[in-house]
């Protein structure tokens, strides 16, 4: 898991604006709360007095106050109030780290990592959303017991399609049939066939569709997925997968559905129920994986040439890890429950002086 990326928190439905919203994810504990205006704010959920849980406090005018002692928070992390400390300023390391938000597509959205704002990895911009001719779903939660990596991996691997999803009738699939290439944060990939493979589908038999299906997967950071399926030379799914790693062995994932044909919103159900069922598929073969992470070292699988935007996508990761930013779970694990651990906040670098240590990391390569 890897430090300085945005992470799904949780929706905007699930952050009312009267009570705090708990949440973990990379086996550390957040907290989200709105502010008087609405706005989200996500901190760390340990109380730097003595450990009390923020997200089970309450939220008072734009403050979050810790429900052992009174404490109050405001959503840049600062303790303005001590009210056992009478009129007295609070000390100066009286902060909890507090994340920047974002607020897109449904979903309330934390950069979880230390750096400054004009260094940050971008959150992926779904340019279909608002556009015209474009009808989205609402997001749907998908809570899945696997490591999120693998998730991300099955969604990246083409060769499984015609193994784990045999109604939707995909062709074999093999090194010679797709293209990949680079961008900025992550890594793309195309299929394309001569045949029109979808005319094989309930599907698409229904709707008379033929034509060269294009389909494509990529990622955006460790954590987002896009796949792409056109139907046929006009007709485009896409789908989104927003990737919240809780730890090792669960994840919640966001996922939003648009497509750009079939637009009358009584298919929504009907696209939906499609989407869900090649969906409970992928989770039936990711919850029995095993190991359960991804194994540290290559020689542990057995990889081929038509593994190789897995590959690519490893090597990105690895790549994040020489930034320092990857979280050594094993030494987090062992210490977890002794040792209150945060992920760094941006504020880290402009001030010091900070009660609870920084969660471990694998050391940085220059
Ligand atoms: S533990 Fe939070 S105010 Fe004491
Ligand atoms: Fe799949």
């Amino acid at each position: 898991m890897y430090i300085n990326f945005w992470y799904p928190v949780c929706t905007t439905e699930e952050l009312s604006r009267d009570a705090p919203w708990q949440v973990r994810l990379m086996g550390l504990r957040f907290v989200a709360f709105r502010d008087s205006r609405g706005k989200p704010h996500v901190l760390s959920d340990i109380c730097i007095h003595r450990g009390g849980s923020l997200g089970k406090g309450a939220i008072t005018g734009n403050s979050l106050a810790c429900p052992y002692h009174g404490w109050q928070f405001d959503g840049d992390g600062k303790c303005h109030k001590i009210p056992s400390a009478g009129d007295s300023k609070p000390p100066a390391r009286a902060k909890v780290d507090a994340y920047p938000t974002q607020e897109k597509y449904g979903i309330v959205f934390a950069f979880l990592g230390d750096l400054p704002e004009n260094e940050r990895p971008p959150l992926y911009e779904i340019p279909e959303y608002d556009a015209e001719g474009w009808r989205p779903s609402k997001t749907i939660i998908l809570n899945v017991n696997c490591y999120y990596e693998r998730s991300m991996e099955n969604g990246l691997d083409p060769t499984h399609n015609e193994f784990v999803h045999p109604a939707q009738g995909f062709p074999p699939m093999h090194k010679e049939t797709f293209k990949t290439w680079d961008e900025a944060w992550g890594t793309r990939f195309e299929a394309y066939f001569g045949d029109p493979v979808l005319d094989r589908t309930t599907f698409a038999k229904e709707r008379n569709v033929t034509g060269e299906l294009r389909a494509g997967s990529w990622f955006h950071g460790p954590n987002v997925l896009v796949t792409s399926i056109f139907v046929n030379a006009k007709s485009n799914l896409v789908q989104y997968l927003f990737e919240a790693p809780i730890d090792e062995g669960h994840t919640k994932i966001y996922f939003i559905n648009l497509r750009n044909f079939v637009l009358d919103p009584a298919m929504d159900q009907k696209v939906m129920d499609v989407n869900l069922r090649i969906t409970s598929e992928d989770i039936g073969i990711l919850e029995n994986l095993y190991p359960v992470r991804t194994p540290d070292s290559p020689t542990l699988e057995l990889m081929t040439s038509s593994d190789a935007i897995v590959l690519k996508y490893r090597t990105w990761l690895e790549s994040w890890k020489q930034r320092g930013w990857r979280i050594d779970w094993r030494k987090l694990k062992q210490e977890q429950g002794d040792v209150a651990y945060v992920i760094p906040s941006p504020a880290r670098r402009e001030s010091g002086n900070w009660v609870l240590p920084v969660v471990p990391l694998m050391p940085a390569e220059s």
